[in-house]
């Protein structure tokens, strides 16, 4: 799409942006987790995560994900990436985005779980969940950035 043409950098910069924000919360809300697992039921501290978690994930992470999605797309239609979606850097990078995706959807699973005070899962878990989405953020980074295959 034509019109798109003067538009790559600023949508690049606006994707980064979104990228960042959502990614703040990914890597956030796991980390509340973690705390919220240790608090007692009831406590005045698992009533404060509660509306942490729900405010970072509505107020943060849906919207930070929307728009990364939003100027991605944007992107891929700008002549500057005609064809690129072609390449195996580029599939790549939305099989990780996919996965990305669904841990988000995860989250948010068991963010109302946390909120009607049912969590089962130990500390521990929520700690090893903590690393996804560092190493989906590495793997994305390089494909974008070194383009290797
Ligand atoms: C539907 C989801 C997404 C789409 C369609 C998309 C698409 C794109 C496109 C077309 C570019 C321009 C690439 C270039 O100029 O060579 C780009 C850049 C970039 N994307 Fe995404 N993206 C998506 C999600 C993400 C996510 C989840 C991350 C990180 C976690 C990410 C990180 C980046 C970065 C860092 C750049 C800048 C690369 C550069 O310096 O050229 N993107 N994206």
């Amino acid at each position: 799409m034509d019109w798109l043409s003067g538009l790559y950098l600023w949508l690049k910069a606006l994707h980064i942006i979104s990228v960042v924000a959502w990614m703040a919360g990914l890597l956030y809300l796991p980390r509340l987790f973690v705390y919220h697992a240790g608090a007692a039921v009831g406590s005045q501290q698992s009533e404060t995560f509660k509306i942490m978690e729900r405010r970072l994930l509505r107020g943060i992470m849906n919207p930070a994900m929307i728009a990364t999605y939003t100027f991605g797309i944007l992107l891929v239609l700008t002549p500057e990436m005609a064809g690129e979606w072609r390449s195996r850097w580029f599939q790549a990078k939305i099989t990780l985005v996919v996965v990305l995706t669904i841990y988000h959807h995860a989250l948010a699973r068991w963010r109302k779980v946390f909120a009607a005070d049912g969590n089962k899962r130990p500390a521990k878990f929520y700690r090893l969940m903590n690393e996804v989405p560092t190493l989906i953020l590495i793997g994305i980074v390089i494909l974008v950035v070194v383009k290797p295959f």
